[in-house]
């Protein structure tokens, strides 16, 4: 029987009785130790392989498990309207499991710097997992796929030194002219959320919603926080971070132990699935906001936060999201950056959690599940066994009592794509309006704060990337990029002040 006041026995992964965990096995009590040791060994081996390699991106992370409610749309217009998937089935209820981040810097970064946040949730549904995996901001800095290695090289730190330059930062996004528009969300108080609570969330990626029949229409997911929208100046980040670089991750779990569970809205944004040639940017374009007075936001259900992780390697770092994992009902759009994102995903998972992650309860479907997928490393389980197939049978088709494939409509066929294949832009670039449409929406605080920012990190730059940039903010308004200019003392040329 455990003592007062003490847990229950310690044992090694061997179920070994420990009797002695504060002395190794050694030749008389000064040492040498021996090798026989093997309470030493075991626990000492698996402390050094502790570690996993950290993501990419978005490695600074906190996270809580959750439910998803649909609510319907209001009126005659029901989210099955556009969409046959189970999880906006109203009465249902979802578990969901929703990880926070920061991108750019590690995993022991601070939680106040200007980066967007990543909003990645999974929902359990019961056809099987769906992950919706994106940021607080609305829209990217790129929309091509193959640029963003080097997005992600030119905002880390610098190859040799280690250290985030702005230089370098600004290098890139100067020669990307599409990422203006992200650029003023992210250097406005909107690139310093105040804590994950008091965010937003958005898919940002443009999905389709297929109905009973097949139909499709294009779809963007957002989220609105019931706790409000709080963002920080840097003032205000730097003195947070004076006293807790840790912050945020610190908010959201003391708010779920304190009972206070976090909850959004979740809205979509529907247009008909085609090009939309009256509109001067293209609906697949990620750069590009859809104008919530033509495509009003939809209310389709709600999210809470209620849960904390029991543990936050095996949940919070071995968690696994794809943009790849969609349900029946939901489906992928032609935008490109999507489709890269969605190999990228599980490729960098199978080296980072390894071949097998899938099988990790807190990646695997709560549905019931069967595969004929055997072996590699760290495989635990025999996918489905139970369920009264064959064991003998890990093939199909089979007259074995193997698995058989299910009887079910499969994802409507894809409308009839043609073109020449090459490395293409899209046509409807518009790089800056919705910069300069952004710019004049925000508050005079808002922009000044933008400003001063911009002017503050372009400092750090060489004259010839302030330039670039003061060009791109001009063209986006005259009065941004004319007091981004005049901050940095750059004097534009009258061809590129023009409108
Ligand atoms: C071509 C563009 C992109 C590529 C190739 C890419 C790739 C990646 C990779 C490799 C990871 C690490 C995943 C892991 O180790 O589990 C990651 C994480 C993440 N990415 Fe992207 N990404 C792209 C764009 C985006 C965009 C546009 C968004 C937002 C809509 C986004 C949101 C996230 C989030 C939220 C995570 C962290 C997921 C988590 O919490 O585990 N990414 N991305």
């Amino acid at each position: 029987m455990a003592d007062q006041g003490r847990g229950p026995g310690l044992t090694t992964r061997q179920g070994h009785p420990v009797y002695d965990n504060q002395n190794t096995r050694s030749v008389g009590p000064r040492g040498p130790l021996v090798l026989e040791d093997y309470h030493y060994l075991e626990k000492i081996t698996h402390f050094d392989r502790e570690r996993i390699p950290e993501r990419v991106v978005h490695a600074r992370g906190a996270a809580a498990h959750g439910i998803f409610v649909p609510t319907g749309m209001a009126g005659d217009d029901p989210v099955t309207k556009y969409t046959r998937a189970k999880v906006f089935r109203k009465g249902t209820e979802t578990p969901i499991f929703l990880r926070f981040s920061t991108v750019i810097h590690g995993g022991h970064s601070p939680e106040t710097l200007r980066d967007p946040r990543g909003f990645a949730i999974k929902f359990y549904t019961e056809d099987g997992n769906w992950d919706l995996v994106g940021n607080n901001l609305k829209v990217f800095f790129i929309r091509d796929p193959l640029k963003f290695p080097d997005m992600v090289h030119a905002f880390k730190p610098d190859p040799i030194h280690n250290r985030q330059m702005m230089g370098r930062f600004f290098d890139f996004v100067s020669m990307s002219p599409e990422a203006t528009h992200m650029i003023t969300w992210l250097f406005s108080p909107w690139g310093i959320p105040a804590d994950y609570r008091h965010m937003q969330g958005s898919g940002v990626n443009t999905y389709k919603l297929v109905d009973d029949e097949g139909q499709t229409v294009l779809c963007k997911f957002h989220f609105q926080p019931r706790q409000g929208i709080r963002n920080l100046t840097s003032e205000e980040a730097s003195a947070i971070q004076a006293r807790d670089f840790n912050h945020a991750t610190g908010d959201l779990y003391d708010s779920i132990e304190r009972g206070e569970f976090p909850e959004w809205d979740m809205f979509i944004q529907v247009m008909s699935d085609d090009e939309h040639p009256e509109l001067d940017w293209d609906p697949l374009d990620v750069t590009k906001l859809w104008p919530e007075d033509q495509f009003p936001m939809l209310h389709v259900g709600h999210i809470q936060l209620n849960r904390n992780p029991a543990d936050f390697h095996n949940e919070v770092e071995q968690v696994a999201f794809g943009t790849g994992v969609l349900v029946d009902g939901i489906d992928f759009s032609e935008d490109k950056l999507l489709q890269g994102r969605t190999f990228a995903y599980s490729d960098t998972q199978r080296y980072r959690v390894g071949p097998n992650y899938l099988q990790l309860p807190i990646n695997a479907p709560k549905c019931p599940f069967a595969t004929n997928q055997r072996g590699g490393q760290m495989s635990y389980h025999v996918d489905g066994a139970g369920q009264g197939a064959n064991p003998h049978v890990n093939y199909e088709p089979s007259s074995l009592n193997g698995l058989r494939e299910q009887e079910r409509a499969g994802p409507p066929p894809r409308p009839f794509v043609q073109g020449h294949i090459g490395r293409q832009k899209i046509e409807r670039t518009n790089d800056f309006k919705q910069a300069g449409e952004r710019w004049r929406s925000f508050s005079d605080a808002e922009r000044d704060e933008l400003v001063t920012n911009l002017v503050g990190a372009l400092s750090q730059c060489e004259r010839v990337i302030q330039e670039k940039m003061v060009c791109h903010f001009m063209q986006a308004d005259r009065e941004y990029g004319g007091r981004v200019a005049a901050g940095l003392g750059v004097a534009m040329p009258q061809r590129e002040a023009a409108e």
